[in-house]
């Protein structure tokens, strides 16, 4: 399910005050948010993980046709993702999913700078800033400081 127009604008607006480094998107779907995302920052890596086939296939034709060069798709586990330094990571999952990531990142490996989460929390962090959508369920969008 991709995220909503409303929670794709919020993400979009806690990247800006991210810095430069590359924004990361765990489980990137049919590419919603990763093309957004490569076509706002141009001047950003943006890269996608995503497992399933038909979902990363439909995203890497709309990727080449809009020419986003900043935009790599990788058909892999984001849980073995390798992750730049000041890396932003940006999801849409689900709680189980939460406390892998929370998991991954507590091993201290990954220089990542900030996780931003469409509706569900970080079961270990608390949020910098929280992001409530003016949707039916006032759905919030976490900013973690990482
Ligand atoms: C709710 S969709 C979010 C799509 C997109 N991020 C967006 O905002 O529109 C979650 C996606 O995560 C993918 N996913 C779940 N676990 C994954 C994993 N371990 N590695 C890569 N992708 C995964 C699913 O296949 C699904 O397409």
């Amino acid at each position: 399910m991709p995220s909503s127009d409303k929670a794709r604008q919020a993400m979009l607006k806690l990247c800006k005050d991210t810095g430069n480094g590359e924004i990361i998107d765990f489980g990137s779907g049919w590419g919603h948010f990763v093309i957004a995302a490569a076509k706002t920052f141009p001047e950003r890596k943006v890269t996608g993980y995503e497992l399933s086939w038909v979902p990363y296939l439909t995203a890497y034709v709309l990727k080449l046709s809009f020419n986003l060069n900043n935009l790599t798709l990788k058909r892999a586990d984001f849980l073995t993702a390798e992750l730049s330094s000041n890396s932003v990571l940006v999801c849409y999952l689900f709680p189980g999913a939460m406390k892998a990531i929370a998991g991954k990142l507590a091993t201290g490996q990954h220089q990542v700078s900030y996780l931003i989460s469409n509706n569900f929390a970080c079961p270990t962090l608390t949020p910098t800033k929280t992001l409530q959508l003016n949707d039916f369920y006032h759905s919030p969008v976490y900013l973690y400081r990482l």
